[in-house]
């Protein structure tokens, strides 16, 4: 397949979704490859993970840089030296300028580890369970100039169960954001994803009106 959509994947960290996205487009007939892995931090081990599966792949070290700026115009040239068509934010902690996301909207995607617009920004699952929702979850959305409030174009719900910790629920929606991810990214490399008003909307994609109800009745 030639015209597959060429994605660069930006993380910070343990890159676990980049596995779940690297593991998808290994997959014959995947719409997308990965053609770059970026980190901003040197230790991050999806860097490992990039190597691992042949994908090219380098650190830009905020650090190095006088400011979010000149960071940003590096990273900038790296993506269009890849042409890269899609930029995917796996677990990538840097917030990017208005310039930078209006410069890549409707190219740019980020998956947040909440039911946006819930929870924005960090300690999701904490706040979670202490504001004592019954269902949390994971979002798939393209990042606009406000942070994690651009247009949603997945979610995944899963339960909150009474002895759940953080780092038990965030297992938990960590799960669902492996699945959801591929999948969005699947969608938007077939060309189903459009953005409408500020909203997503999808064709050709069905929907199980199943109501999710937690706790349940039995
Ligand atoms: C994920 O929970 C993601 O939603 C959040 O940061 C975490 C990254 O995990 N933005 P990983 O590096 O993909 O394992």
């Amino acid at each position: 397949m030639t015209d597959r959509l060429k994605v660069a994947v930006l993380v910070s960290g343990h890159g676990s979704n980049l596995q779940a996205l690297i593991d998808a487009c290994q997959k014959p007939g995947f719409p997308a490859q990965i053609v770059r892995v970026i980190s901003n931090v040197k230790e991050a081990f999806g860097i490992q993970r990039a190597s691992r599966a042949g994908i090219p792949h380098s650190v830009i070290d905020h650090l190095n840089f006088e400011n979010r700026t000149d960071f940003e115009a590096r990273l900038n040239g790296e993506l269009e030296s890849c042409n890269a068509e899609l930029v995917c934010l796996a677990g990538f902690m840097r917030l990017l300028t208005g310039s930078f996301v209006e410069k890549w909207y409707g190219r740019l995607v980020n998956i947040h580890p909440s039911l946006l617009p819930a929870f924005k920004g960090l300690d999701t699952h904490a706040r979670a369970l202490a504001a004592g929702v019954k269902i949390a979850g994971c979002t798939i959305h393209y990042v606009s100039r406000d942070m994690d409030a651009g247009p949603i174009i997945a979610q995944a719900a899963v339960p909150v169960m009474p002895n759940d910790n953080e780092d038990i629920l965030a297992a938990r929606v960590l799960k669902q954001e492996h699945v959801i991810f591929p999948m969005a990214l699947k969608m938007i490399a077939e060309k189903r994803v459009k953005i409408t008003d500020g909203c997503v909307r999808i064709d050709g994609t069905s929907l199980d009106d199943d109501v999710i109800v937690s706790p349940t009745l039995n």
